[in-house]
């Protein structure tokens, strides 16, 4: 790496803030699928900093890659090779909680947990969680449009941003914090910055809102004798209560490979399916939930937990999928959403799918139930990957859903975007990249395959 550039970023955020060395963490993904080498990393402090470096980077010729806390699932955080990686895990400011409008901002490095804390200090809430909240960044959050757990509930994290502080791939700074819930003044660039990848700008700060905390949390665990049961079980129940919070679903072979990897157990004995739903409200629902999973068809048995000890266990067998199948090698990793109706059925057919091209490959099935997203894990596709995603994506398709509910397009998804989206489609989100980052530096690569 030239010294002239090390000297042009040393000027902008300190010798101490541009590292060209031990890399690792910002090189390598999560997954460890995708890695690549990086030009070198730079952490700017404040949105000034950030709008000089994509400055720089326009005038040098550079691309940058926006970095969060680098949980992302489709290799849309790390270098492909010869780019800088902006991390922005130096921009934690958080402001003051405003209790009249239920709002607070946050700087992008702030991580998921860090908003909870800050939210619950103040008797509220953040309503977007997902497992990896202890290092993914709001920041990155709003970039992947992040869903999680509680989307049933309160939505994605579009629906939780009130306003957007960010820096385009022009070099110019946007800065729409006010937070008035009503402003029809024109395009919503929070909306469109979120879920845009990093690909036509770096947010740098977010103002989102908080929902109230409901004080009388219940948890249950319920198994089923069929996929199809206990996905008319979570139907029923969300029919039946407004206070479901979540309703995800895990099948035998998940649960057993968690109880293996990480030593938690389940309170119930083994069935096909497995629902964990969590409610919550001013009062106890424990009755209720209690009365529905009962007396649903197909239930072999529930344990139902309200103290917060017995609930961390219950979700731990559900948060520790990710990480539990990772131990097998990186798998190939599908997060994708079908109409509920067709929901039962794609859990039950895309393990044959998969085996039909790839017979030596395992797949694991699990997700957010109640939104049709289902994570489909393949492990051990050997040299079957091309074969395996179009074989699950065109799949997805064919049953009327989005081959990418949660994560993203990433690099993993950028070939397949044409699944879902027309050439129109395709050409209107292409000339918005081209208008926010007319040099192109602004994670290529990314969403759009070239
Ligand atoms: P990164 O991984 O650093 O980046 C993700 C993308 O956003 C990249 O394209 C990057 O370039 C871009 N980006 C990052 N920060 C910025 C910024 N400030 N400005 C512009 N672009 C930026 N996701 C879900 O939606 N739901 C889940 O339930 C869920 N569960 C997970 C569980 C585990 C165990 C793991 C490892 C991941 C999970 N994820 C889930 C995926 C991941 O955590 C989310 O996508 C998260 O939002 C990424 O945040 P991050 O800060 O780690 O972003
Ligand atoms: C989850 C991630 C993988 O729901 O989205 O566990
Ligand atoms: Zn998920």
């Amino acid at each position: 790496m030239s010294a002239a550039i090390v000297e042009q970023l040393t000027a902008i955020v300190g010798s101490a803030n541009v590292l060209t060395t031990g890399l690792d963490r910002y090189e390598v993904d999560w997954t460890r699928r995708y890695s690549g080498r990086a030009l070198c990393v730079v952490r700017p402090a404040n949105t000034s900093e950030v709008a000089a470096i994509v400055s720089w980077a326009r005038r040098v010729g550079v691309a940058l890659v926006p970095q969060g806390g680098n949980t992302g699932l489709v290799g849309g955080s790390v270098p492909r090779g010869g780019e800088v990686v902006v991390s922005l895990e130096r921009l934690r400011h958080i402001g003051p909680v405003d209790a009249l409008s239920r709002q607070v901002t946050v700087g992008a490095g702030v991580t998921i947990h860090d908003l909870h804390e800050t939210a619950r200090s103040a008797g509220l809430r953040y309503a977007v969680d997902f497992g990896a909240r202890g290092s993914a960044t709001v920041g990155g959050s709003v970039a992947t449009n992040a869903g999680g757990i509680n989307v049933v509930r309160y939505g994605m994290t579009r629906q939780q941003i009130v306003g957007v502080e960010a820096v385009l791939g022009t070099g110019e700074i946007v800065s729409h914090l006010q937070g008035l819930l009503k402003d029809n003044t024109g395009f919503d660039l929070a909306s469109l910055l979120c879920g845009s990848e990093g690909t036509l700008g770096i947010v740098t700060a977010v103002r989102v809102r908080l929902v109230t905390e409901q004080p009388a949390r219940v948890t249950a665990l319920a198994g089923f004798d069929r996929v199809e049961t206990a996905v008319e079980a979570m139907a029923s129940l969300c029919r039946s209560l407004d206070t479901v919070d979540a309703a995800e679903l895990m099948l035998d072979s998940g649960v057993e490979l968690v109880e293996a990897a990480v030593g938690v157990s389940s309170p119930i004995p083994r069935a096909a399916a497995y629902l964990l739903v969590e409610c919550s409200a001013h009062d106890d629902q424990s009755e209720s939930l209690g009365t529905i999973l009962e007396s649903a068809p197909g239930l072999n048995d529930v344990a139902i937990s309200v103290t917060p000890s017995q609930r961390d266990a219950l979700w731990r067998l559900r948060d520790e999928h990710t990480p539990s199948i990772n131990t097998l090698g990186p798998p190939l990793k599908y997060d994708v959403t079908v109409p509920i109706d067709r929901l039962a059925g794609f859990v039950s057919s895309i393990g044959r799918v998969v085996s039909d091209v790839a017979p030596s490959a395992r797949t694991f099935v699990f997700g957010h139930a109640a939104d049709g997203n289902m994570h489909v894990n393949v492990s051990g596709a050997v040299d079957r990957d091309d074969e395996v995603t179009e074989a699950v994506l065109r799949a997805v398709v064919a049953e009327g859903g989005s081959i990418s509910a949660e994560h993203g397009i990433g690099v993993a998804k950028a070939r397949w975007l044409h699944l879902n989206r027309s050439a129109v489609e395709i050409g209107a989100m292409r000339a918005i990249k081209a208008a926010l980052d007319p040099d192109g530096i602004m994670n290529p690569g990314v969403l759009f395959a070239d």
